[in-house]
């Protein structure tokens, strides 16, 4: 068997998959400040026409433009690896695949919804793209898009991220982008909260909705936002890397793989990876499937669905989702892609109704599986991305305890070479787990107690 397949740029698909067509149960509408389900016209201040389109979208599959499938050539068909040395390491039977989305320019999956939000922005005739960053995965992405196309590029990075990973602000900047540490005193929301906690190390939140007032104040109207996870057009945008993933299992000679791994903050490589494979799932496929996420921020595993923000200053709709709350500021573990307090609503309501089944994993664990993989496999991979390969040493485990040849397949989101100094840490011990408890848990939640619950009428077949 060969250790990898590489497809040619003619099998990169030419469509996304849409999972809110095949989803058994309706989806919650997002909710505007009337509690009525937002309108297109009120998201138009926010995004271009063209992309709310593609959000509200209950097409199976879409048209990728001409001009995105060119910008996704420059790295794409991404490999698909057969993990051999961790196998061996771990004496399973089982065989281990990964996805390596760690070869775009960025070094993560990020571009690949980067280049389509800034193509469908040119489209609409827009001039500047203002977003958030956490581990500064997204803002790099995003600048590299919007500098292959001629756009402006604003990104407010989280603020602990901004102390820890200076490289990632020096990627921004060669591409042309503009990075300030978040909170700032650019905006309205920024100044608010840095005048109630200066020492915040800031959110993913809080950073949305920096960019969110940035975009919506400017009145040339030639500015939009972008997010880089939890909308329904980012997942879908993901979903190439499922469906060229199914290509290569099949060139592998797997017909279907037994279990699907994916890290998830917002959930968009997880999506991107499962929800091919889910479509599989919901037509009689026995597949289980797993989003990974950190103890820390344990959204889908110990957070209620219910309506909440996307972020801290309200300016997003209401989003029917897994919330920890949208004041909820997770411990500044490493994985800055993870913390999230919400996750994306196609997962939420996936996992609502039995299609997937999430874990949650201490930072300890992630980076020794991560140092276990840099070392069988030899790449040294993202800490968000630690979570996904500590799922999949856990699994593997368990087909050597149970003699099972499980087939295995996980994303590896993105490569940790902008990370190295979190790997130095745990290796010097410096590093603890931070498990969130269930009193912090519930004291964050009655902020939100009061907002719409969300509800999937599940069908029990899962
Ligand atoms: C390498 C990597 N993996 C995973 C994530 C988590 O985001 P998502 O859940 O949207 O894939 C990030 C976010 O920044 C990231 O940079």
């Amino acid at each position: 068997m060969p250790t990898k397949i590489t497809l040619t740029e003619d099998d990169v698909p030419r469509q996304w998959y849409n999972l809110a067509a095949d989803l058994p149960s309706p989806m919650n509408p997002p909710l505007g400040p009337d509690g009525k389900p937002v309108t297109p016209d009120q998201l138009a201040p926010v995004f271009p026409m063209n992309i709310i389109e593609q959000e509200v979208s209950q097409e199976r599959w879409i048209d990728i433009p001409r001009g995105v499938l060119d910008m996704l050539y420059k790295w794409r068909p991404s490999p698909l690896h057969r993990a051999t040395g961790l196998e061996k390491a771990l004496g399973t039977p089982a065989k281990i695949f990964y996805k390596n989305e760690g070869v775009s320019p960025a070094g993560s999956h990020k571009p690949n919804t980067a280049v389509a939000q800034a193509w469908y922005n040119k489209e609409f005739g827009i001039k500047k793209i203002t977003t958030e960053t956490g581990a500064g995965q997204w803002g790099s992405a995003l600048s590299y898009a919007c500098s292959q196309l001629g756009l402006e590029c604003k990104v407010y990075m989280v603020r602990i991220s901004f102390d820890q990973k200076p490289f990632r602000k020096t990627m921004m900047a060669v591409w042309g982008g503009k990075c300030v540490a978040s909170p700032s005193m650019e905006t309205q929301a920024g100044r608010d909260i840095l005048a109630k906690t200066p020492d915040t190390p800031g959110s993913l939140g809080i950073a949305i909705s920096e960019a969110v007032e940035e975009a919506v104040m400017d009145t040339t109207g030639k500015t939009r936002y972008a997010l880089g996870s939890v909308l329904n057009h980012v997942m879908l945008h993901q979903t190439i890397i499922g469906l060229e993933a199914k290509k290569q299992l099949d060139k592998f000679g797997i017909k279907k793989p037994d279990i699907v791994i994916g890290c998830a903050g917002g959930g968009s490589n997880f999506a991107g990876l499962a929800f091919p494979f889910t479509y599989d799932k919901i037509n009689g496929a026995d597949i289980e499937i797993i989003p990974a996420e950190p103890a820390s921020c344990p959204t889908l595993t110990k957070a209620p669905f219910m309506y909440d923000f996307g972020d801290v200053a309200k300016m997003t709709p209401l989003l029917p989702m897994h919330s920890l709350g949208h004041h909820f500021i997770p411990a500044p573990i490493h994985a800055g892609g993870l913390r999230y307090h919400g996750m994306a609503p196609l997962v939420s309501h996936a996992v609502e109704e039995g299609l997937m089944t999430p874990v949650a994993i201490n930072q300890l664990e992630c980076y020794e599986a991560g140092l276990l993989f840099a070392r069988t496999e030899g790449l040294i991979v993202a800490p968000e991305t630690c979570h996904a390969v500590a799922a999949t040493i856990r699994k593997a485990r368990e087909a050597k305890e149970e003699g099972k040849e499980k087939v295995i397949i996980f994303n590896l989101s993105g490569h940790g070479i902008m990370d190295l100094n979190s790997y130095d840490r745990f290796m010097a011990g410096d590093l603890k787990d931070n498990e969130l408890s269930q009193e912090e848990i519930n004291a964050s939640l009655e902020e939100i107690k009061d907002h719409p619950k969300a509800f999937v009428k599940k069908t029990g077949k899962w």
